[in-house]
């Protein structure tokens, strides 16, 4: 591990999982980068850890900077394993009774997890913490992504320790955004999508706090991927935008097929819908991994979903993703579901019914076909994306 400075006295210490494909479901392309935090005060204090996998790596970046005995707090901005399972072995090296700064509920995750009797310092939101020139003030971030979340925030260097949120799953050669430049925002807006989506009332909430708190922030110090540091009000933009779920003029149509009718559906529907002049996305769930998915549903206006009708039920991906889209209940979106079926047909069905359920606004009853499409079927997926472009904003 390689220790970078990124403010005076104040270290990133990155460890870079290139390797990593699927973090929870979420499919890491690209890996990630688990980003611990070292600011030499008068008092040194440790923000956040790693992976288990590379506790052996941050110990080393550390004794870059300073010998692992003579850092005096620790602070945990949240308990997820890719931040706390380097814990155990740092609090060895560091000290077991060295003051562990967590929140309230922070605390309670640690124990849990780690079941160790550490010195443990839960925090108000809005607590302070000197360490000599600077003083650390803690903001409670209640699922962002978990209960326990907090930022920390460093007013002397306007620089914010953010935990999960304004975070990519990027493990690049770069660690600013001012070296990776635009090619950072695909991978921010699928981690917003994918992690942050269901939170989306909650971080309009934050970020007005923030703004009423009139914290000036120069620096945002994610715990994965790059630090904003040419530009923070971007990705905080780019948050607002997200969280609010305006919805574009854009359709995704997904879908799955077992011998290509619902494919053919699925492409005349896209066709129509070019035609109509929407930004029309097909993905096979054959081919395109449900996290994908997701990042093009963040900023899109209807979501448009075949099956083929498979044993009188769904077929198995489309399920699976049906799953996923609820847990991360998208807004303000149209819907309509399609699928080609032999004899019993319920597929369209059970999707416009699941549809309904996320509080997706129906603009079909559901088109199903029998077995192939003929020109009559196709025509009837035409009308269909004449619909859902009428009802789409312009
Ligand atoms: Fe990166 Fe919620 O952990």
């Amino acid at each position: 591990m390689r220790p970078i400075e990124i403010a005076k006295d104040i270290y990133l210490l990155s460890a870079v999982d290139w390797n990593i494909r699927d973090m929870h479901g979420y499919s890491t392309p690209s890996g990630t980068t688990y980003n611990a935090y070292l600011v030499m005060d008068e008092k040194v204090t440790l923000i956040d850890t790693v992976k288990k996998e590379f506790e052996d790596d941050l110990i080393e970046g550390i004794s870059q900077i300073i010998e692992p005995r003579k850092i005096d707090y620790v602070i945990s901005n949240h308990t997820e394993m890719d931040h706390s399972g380097g814990l155990p072995r740092v609090m060895h090296r560091v000290g077991e009774d060295t003051p562990l700064y967590c929140s309230k509920l922070g605390l309670k995750n640690l124990s849990r997890h780690f079941r160790q009797r550490w010195n443990y310092q839960p925090v108000e939101d809005g607590g302070a913490l000197s360490i000599g020139k600077r003083t650390l003030a803690f903001l409670e971030t209640r699922m962002l992504h978990w209960p326990d979340s907090m930022f920390t925030y460093v007013k002397e260097d306007r620089l914010l320790f953010a935990s999960d949120a304004f975070g990519q799953h990027y493990a690049g050669p770069e660690r600013f955004d001012d070296e990776v430049g635009e090619a950072i925002m695909p991978h921010a807006a699928k981690y917003f999508a994918n992690i942050l989506l269901l939170y989306a009332p909650l971080i309009l909430k934050l970020v007005e706090k923030v703004q009423k708190l009139g914290l000036p922030i120069d620096t945002i110090c994610p715990d994965h991927g790059i630090v904003w540091r040419k530009d923070p009000g971007k990705i905080i933009n780019a948050y607002v935008r997200w969280a609010t779920q305006q919805p574009g003029r854009k359709a995704v149509v997904v879908y799955d097929s077992m011998w290509h009718s619902t494919q053919k559906m699925a492409e005349a529907i896209v066709a129509g819908l070019l035609e109509e002049g929407v930004r029309a996305i097909p993905m096979s769930l054959r081919c395109s991994h449900r996290s994908d998915v997701m990042t093009e549903v963040l900023d899109a206006g209807a979501v448009v979903i075949g099956s083929p009708t498979l044993n009188n039920g769904l077929f198995p991906t489309v399920s699976d993703f049906l799953t996923y889209m609820k847990g991360l209940r998208p807004k303000n979106k149209l819907g309509a579901a399609f699928g080609s079926y032999g004899w019993s047909g319920e597929a369209a069905k059970l999707i416009s019914r699941e549809l309904e359920a996320m509080d997706f606004k129906l603009v079909h009853p559901g088109l199903k076909i029998q077995y192939v499409p003929d020109d009559q079927g196709i025509e009837a997926c035409r009308e269909l994306s004449k619909t859902i472009a009428a009802a789409l904003p312009k």
